[in-house]
């Protein structure tokens, strides 16, 4: 039996869960349930960051000891989780005393090999980041994550040698080509450490200025620097370094982080354990943010999605499908209600849903509720659908082991509409009313015993889901040790015939679109809009009026600049000469279709009268048209080169 160890970042508590660490987790639930029914024994690591500046802060605004503020919000992350079905097998809190215990071991281990020093030092301190930041780091004076200007700081601390072990880290990386997933964070973190000589870590802050940390075990006037304690919790929790737990998962650890703690994770927590004598973890996987119209969720912004009342809304499994199908991992991902219902009507409900219960209940039409014994003399539809079956779990299975969620379930779906389209072409009411019971036997069998696989392969994301249909193909309680996937997708079989099954099934009910409230229009409009309505024709619901056509003012015009945005994947930042004094700016979501190098010089279509609106930080004052196509995008433009700003009528 091989192992397998998955961990989550452990979440301040400086603020409830939102979508993004409900993203994380149901992440790293769905690939410890996928490992568990690939037969791995799989350990899962999540939990509470606790200490530090921010967490002080916070509590102090909130009227509390550090202590009660801690207890409170780690409580509303541990109460949440099995709401989103969660299976963890630990949940650790870096208050803990066995987390405080390896700190303070790793400590002492790391100062006594000399690669801890005490130094003064100057520098300008961000209280947001919990760090020491450069110049280089600045704009306009200010730390950009947190738009303020640091503090200047002089203090004595102590500092890790993480200079020392610069080149070991580089070579590793380079020897390991998915150390860190998916490559495009390899190369970020390449390309960090060409930037220079690292700095060595400041790991530890006065007493004097922040109390709330754990101690250093060689000078009791310091408490440990925040990160430097956070990374830790993922050995704690396995009991390095003597542990058995930890001689078993620690070679298969799999870190599950977004892009905003790449940098600790790529390059801290890799030389903290080399300086602790300690093998590197297997893999880094970095995901992407989710973003709601593009922008980056804030409290400020009133634009952050509560996981709970998502699941209250549409179930915890629609939600954990829809997460999990819709961002490419590792890409930024926009979350919108109208997609989530989108996704459970059309995949869930149409597909899944449909087809579940069009299966059970022709069983329970044509043979009472019982799996007919098939006699197995195939027709080529039926070769058909199972090598689409085995072709879709081996997908299914490849994919999902490298963490590429949304080309796993994509390649199973084509299964699940496979049989969608079986179940039409091989017309199971006209073999009954033939009475070719063989035949109508046999077709109904390939359905059920697929229906079976379906439901084990869709486990991993939709818990429940998955029992139920389990159950009611007649499997009794689901027991994941009891599965081993990769002896399932080239099997025929494996449902026995005879076995009662249940009448019928629906598993996920059509959900309506939620119904933007049309605003009032003011009372004088509103005379004037009924006048002329009483002379126009009235409008066909979901049609325009002409002249409102003739508003859209479009206009072709030449890419003279292209760039990527700073910070948003899908964003390109395009300049387009419209024959104006300035070129305008485009800020276009175009980035995953084209690079800056492909815009550039190319004629394009602009929406010119669009109200500017921002987005992500830059005014985009247009819209460049476009149009999908085989899963890309084309461009529109006119046949022939023509002269900018041209209008477009
Ligand atoms: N405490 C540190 C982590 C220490 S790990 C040793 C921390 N905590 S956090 O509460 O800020 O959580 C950051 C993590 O939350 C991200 O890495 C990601 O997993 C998740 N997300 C927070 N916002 C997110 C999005 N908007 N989108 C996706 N995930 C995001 O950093």
């Amino acid at each position: 039996m091989s192992q397998f160890y998955i961990t989550t970042p452990i979440y301040y508590v400086n603020a409830k869960p939102h979508l993004g660490h409900a993203y994380s987790t149901i992440v790293a639930d769905s690939v410890a349930r996928f490992h568990r029914v690939m037969g791995d024994e799989t350990y899962f690591l999540t939990g509470t960051d606790e200490h530090g500046d921010k967490i002080a802060q916070a509590a102090e605004a909130a009227g509390q000891t550090p202590k009660e503020f801690v207890d409170q919000i780690s409580g509303i992350f541990q109460k949440l989780w099995p709401k989103l079905n969660i299976s963890n097998s630990d949940f650790i809190r870096t208050t803990q005393d066995r987390h405080i215990k390896t700190v303070q071991r790793v400590l002492q281990q790391v100062y006594d090999n000399g690669d801890i020093y005490k130094s003064e030092y100057e520098g300008l301190y961000c209280y947001g980041c919990e760090q020491f930041l450069t110049e280089k780091d600045l704009v306009d004076g200010k730390c950009p994550d947190h738009d303020k200007a640091p503090t200047v700081i002089k203090e004595t601390n102590y500092f890790f040698r993480m200079s020392k072990y610069q080149d070991w880290l580089k070579q590793y990386i380079l020897d390991h080509p998915d150390f860190i997933r998916p490559e495009r964070y390899r190369n970020e973190v390449l390309s960090m450490l060409d930037m220079g000589v690292l700095d060595d870590l400041c790991i530890s802050r006065p007493k004097t200025r922040l109390s709330w940390g754990i101690e250093l075990p060689f000078d009791t006037d310091y408490v440990t620097y925040v990160w430097f304690d956070a990374l830790l919790n993922y050995l704690t929790a396995i009991d390095a370094p003597e542990g058995e737990k930890f001689g078993k998962f620690w070679p298969h650890a799999n870190h599950l982080v977004a892009k905003d703690i790449l940098k600790p994770h790529a390059i801290f927590w890799p030389t903290m354990l080399k300086a602790a004598g300690l093998e590197p973890y297997e893999h880094l996987n970095v995901h992407g943010y989710w973003l709601v119209k593009d922008t980056k969720m804030s409290k400020s912004i009133g634009n952050v999605v509560d996981p709970l009342s998502m699941v209250d809304t549409y179930g915890v499994d629609p939600f954990r499908y829809f997460l999990m199908r819709e961002m490419r991992f590792g890409r930024d991902a926009s979350f919108s209600e109208d997609a989530l219902v989108g996704r459970l009507n059309a995949d869930l409900a149409n597909d899944l849903g449909n087809l579940f219960s069009r299966v059970l209940s022709m069983t329970q039409k044509y043979f009472g509720g019982v799996v007919p014994d098939p006699s197995r003399k195939h027709q080529a539809e039926d070769l058909e659908i199972l090598s689409l079956a085995t072709r879709s779990f081996t997908t299914f299975q490849e994919h999902f082991g490298k963490f590429e969620f949304g080309e796993a379930l994509e390649g199973l779906w084509e299964l699940v509409r496979g049989l969608n389209k079986y179940v039409d072409s091989t017309q199971p009411w006209a073999l009954a009313k033939a009475e070719d019971t063989e035949r109508l036997g046999n077709v109904m069998y390939v359905m059920l015993m697929l229906m079976r696989k379906v439901a084990l392969h869709v486990w991993p994301v939709m818990p429940d889901t998955a029992e139920k249909m389990l159950l009611q193909l007649g499997q009794g309680e689901f027991a994941p040790e009891s599965v081993n996937l990769t002896d399932e997708a080239d099997s025929f079989g494996r449902l026995e015939p005879g076995l009662q099954l249940a009448k019928a099934s629906n598993l996920f009910p059509r959900v309506e679109k939620k119904k933007e409230e049309p605003k009032a229009a003011p009372k004088k409009e509103k005379k004037k809009e009924s006048k002329k309505a009483a002379k126009a024709q009235p409008a066909e619901p979901g049609t325009i009026e002409f002249a409102d056509f003739q508003k859209v003012d479009m206009r072709v015009g030449t890419v003279v600049s292209c760039e990527r945005h700073p910070d948003a994947d899908r964003l390109l930042l395009v300049k387009v000469d419209l024959g104006e004094e300035e070129p305008r700016q485009v800020v276009a979501g175009l980035a995953e279709f084209f690079t800056p190098d492909e815009l550039m010089g190319r004629q394009v279509v602009v929406v010119a009268n669009l109200a500017p609106r921002k987005l992500r930080g830059y005014t985009s004052q247009g819209m460049i048209l476009a149009v999908r196509k085989d899963g890309g995008m084309e461009l529109l433009t006119a046949s022939g080169p023509v002269k900018g700003g041209s209008k477009v009528s």
